[in-house]
């Protein structure tokens, strides 16, 4: 497996490789990866040759600097990973990589504004995440040009964000959506899990289990969107968790529902301490 840490680098071994007839297949992340970033290579390997891991926590994405100061960086191990995951090659670029003219210089940089479908949920309570999250994919698909990327369901309006780039900028580019991976005791993997003391941990866990749970009352025959809403955020509050918004939303539009005829997706943000958890379910009537 090939580490790379400049785009011209990166574009030289990607051209080789699409003379050589292969597909190339982008996995985006921000490092710190976990078994759920793993199984999106064989996912993503489904519809390419060539994998490509990218590895870069970017800056305009975050809300607060606290944030993006803390969010936990693991290269040496994220390499080590990826070759075991199969992984062809890791692109870790350095911010200068990315934005040469740096970010706090003053420079008028062009970017993607995030479209409709990052209105509401995490898009109202972090503005300017999902144009920055646009942006930098947009970026990322530029430099790699990929066959195909993939995106985890666990975070399911980044994922809509993203399909709805692709479809109204004319990409051609195959997004595939990846299953949501959990701890065998029902915790989203998320590489903000490192940072929970175990108290607030154990908090989290209420997430999963009152999705869980909301799955099995829709399931039962449940229709009303605020009863499922209310039992969620009070079991979140119950375990000392901050909510940041519960709501059920058309699983395609994103749109609020008030009753569940079919399906919905039950969507949570919730704070455990500082550390900002999100989870997601489908409901099945
Ligand atoms: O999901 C993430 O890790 C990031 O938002 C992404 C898509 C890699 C863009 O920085």
């Amino acid at each position: 497996m090939r580490i790379v840490k400049t785009v011209a680098e990166l574009r030289s071994i990607i051209s080789e490789q699409r003379r050589a007839g292969k597909r190339i297949g982008l996995v985006p992340t921000m490092g710190a990866l976990h078994p759920g970033h793993m199984s999106l290579v064989p996912v993503v390997r489904e519809h390419s040759d060539f994998v490509v891991l990218w590895i870069f926590v970017n800056p305009t994405q975050f809300n607060s600097k606290q944030d993006l100061d803390s969010y936990p960086r693991e290269l040496e191990s994220d390499c080590r990973k990826a070759g075991q995951a199969g992984v062809d090659l890791v692109f870790a670029p350095e911010a200068d990589e990315i934005y040469p003219e740096g970010l706090d210089s003053g420079y008028q940089r062009c970017s993607v504004a995030a479209g409709g479908y990052s209105r509401g949920l995490c898009g109202a309570t972090r503005p300017g995440h999902f144009d920055g999250v646009v942006s930098v994919v947009t970026i990322f698909f530029n430099i790699v040009q990929p066959d195909a990327a993939v995106f985890g369901e666990k975070d399911y309006q980044q994922l809509k964000v993203i399909q709805q780039l692709v479809h109204d900028l004319h990409m051609p580019i195959k997004i595939v959506a990846a299953p949501l991976v959990r701890e065998t005791d029902g915790l989203a993997l998320s590489s903000r899990n490192q940072l929970l003391s175990s108290e607030d941990r154990e908090r989290g866990l209420s997430i999963s289990h009152s999705l869980f749970e909301a799955k099995r009352l829709v399931a039962a025959g449940e229709p009303d969107a605020a009863v499922i809403r209310s039992m969620v955020s009070e079991q979140l509050e119950a375990a000392g968790l901050k909510v940041d918004y519960v709501e059920i939303v058309d699983t395609e539009t994103l749109v609020p529902l008030r009753s569940i005829e079919s399906t919905g997706q039950l969507v949570v943000a919730a704070f455990a301490g500082a550390v900002r958890l999100i989870d997601n379910i489908r409901l099945e009537k």
